[in-house]
């Protein structure tokens, strides 16, 4: 049944935007006083002045009597949002000044969350993960991609992707699934990171394809995780099982970001560590560079070279990358408005980057604007400005989100 929703104050569709480079306030489509039509299948029908509608024409009104901001529902393109445990003690120790690479070392780190996920049922997992899921959605994301890459064996890794599979029925969100079992070698596997990887690559991976539990793979490109060279190795096979490709990558060194440009990969994601060659070797490819602020603040380390980026002409996606080591807090609204400050990005590129720039990351072109035959996937902000959302710095919450119109 096609439905009419408004009026809103504006309309903020981020239609006309450029998939790539830098994006100015100015060139952002504001429609006021406007509405959106939507079909039965959840798709925008038309967005125009709402006086312009023709009221009778529709069975379902949904008026929106109070000051209102609509933009597209954030797109989150990158988090861990489904693990067991937390790392509060991790933490601690960060903050107190122990590096990160050096507790991972100690026994803290993605193996201390990889005993306590192993230890988890796939119910509790699935519970944790639509909890998270809904939080994220009350605050406008409606489509977060989730990785495994917790449990890193077999049997664990794939209980980690049904549980994902099984907290998407439940939570309005769409959830994206993609296999990170290349997060690490976990200690308990006997044997070199190269037969780990065939491990995944041969027993794995098939079983994912089979029970179409995902078709995304990611790896950690980093002398601590995986190595160039094994990257290049993994990524290839993976590709020619069919998957799509998205790597870890600059985080505390360069190589990742080449390995992903070089594989094709949708995007690369992390780097802060990315120097000027990165930088226009990524503006140069059609890989989208994401970049995760969330990981800054938990691990109180520089932010990626956004700003360089953009004026280079990448597309600069945006992230959560929730997580329970490195990104514990998973708040995107926050992220986006603090990077934008430090970073000196303009509200038409945080919006950009949360939203159609991070949905191309994950190779979705249905989403992320809102544009006829677009899913009306929407938040509504209490403000009459769209300047008002990023000036709050996360504590002015959408009051409404939408995820097909509903
Ligand atoms: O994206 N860098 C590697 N992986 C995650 C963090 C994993 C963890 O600390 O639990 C990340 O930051
Ligand atoms: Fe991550």
């Amino acid at each position: 049944m096609n439905k009419l929703i408004g009026p809103f104050t504006q309309i903020v569709t981020l239609a006309n935007l450029p998939v790539k480079g830098s994006i100015e306030d100015e060139q952002l489509e504001i429609i006021d006083n406007a509405g959106v039509s939507v079909d039965e299948d959840g798709n925008v029908l038309a967005i125009k002045t709402f006086a312009d509608f023709d009221q009778d024409a529709f069975k379902e009104i949904e008026t929106i009597d109070q000051e209102a901001v609509l933009i597209p529902g954030f797109v989150d393109c990158h988090t861990h949002i489904c693990w067991g445990g937390n790392r509060a003690r991790d933490y601690a120790m960060r903050v107190a000044g122990k590096p990160y690479l050096e507790i991972a070392k100690a026994g803290g780190g993605i193996q201390d969350s990889m005993k306590k996920t192993r230890a988890a049922s796939e119910n509790e997992l699935k519970d944790v993960t639509v909890e998270r899921a809904d939080r994220h959605f009350s605050r406008g994301v409606t489509t977060i991609e989730v990785k495994s890459g917790y449990a890193l064996d077999i049997d664990n890794e794939l209980k980690m992707l049904r549980s994902i599979k099984s907290a998407d029925k439940e939570t309005k969100a769409d959830l994206i699934t993609t296999c990170l079992a290349a997060h690490m070698k976990p200690k308990d596997f006997e044997g070199s990171s190269r037969e780990y990887l065939d491990r995944v690559l041969d027993t794995l991976l098939p079983k994912i394809k089979k029970e179409n539990l995902s078709n995304r793979v990611d790896i950690f490109t980093e002398e601590t995780a995986f190595n160039v060279e094994e990257s290049n190795y993994y990524l290839s096979k993976a590709k020619d099982l069919g998957f799509d490709i998205t790597v870890h990558a600059d985080q505390f060194s360069t190589g990742g970001s080449k390995v992903a440009v070089d594989n094709g990969a949708l995007s690369a994601e992390h780097l802060e560590s990315s120097t000027e060659q990165e930088v226009k070797m990524l503006a140069e490819s059609e890989t989208v560079a994401t970049v995760l602020p969330g990981a800054s603040l938990g691990l109180g380390m520089q932010y990626p070279p956004c700003r360089k980026l953009l004026d280079a002409g990448a597309c600069l996606a945006i992230a959560s990358d929730w997580n329970p080591g490195s990104a514990p807090m998973g708040d995107m609204l926050i992220q986006g408005a603090l990077l934008g400050a430090m970073e000196k990005l303009s509200t038409a590129e945080v919006f950009a980057g949360m939203t159609f720039r991070s949905a191309k990351a994950l190779g979705l072109s249905d989403r992320g604007k809102l544009e006829v035959g677009k899913l009306a996937d929407m938040q509504a902000y209490p403000c009459n400005d769209y300047r008002e959302i990023l000036y709050n710095q996360g504590m002015l919450p959408p009051f409404k989100v939408w995820k097909k119109g509903n």
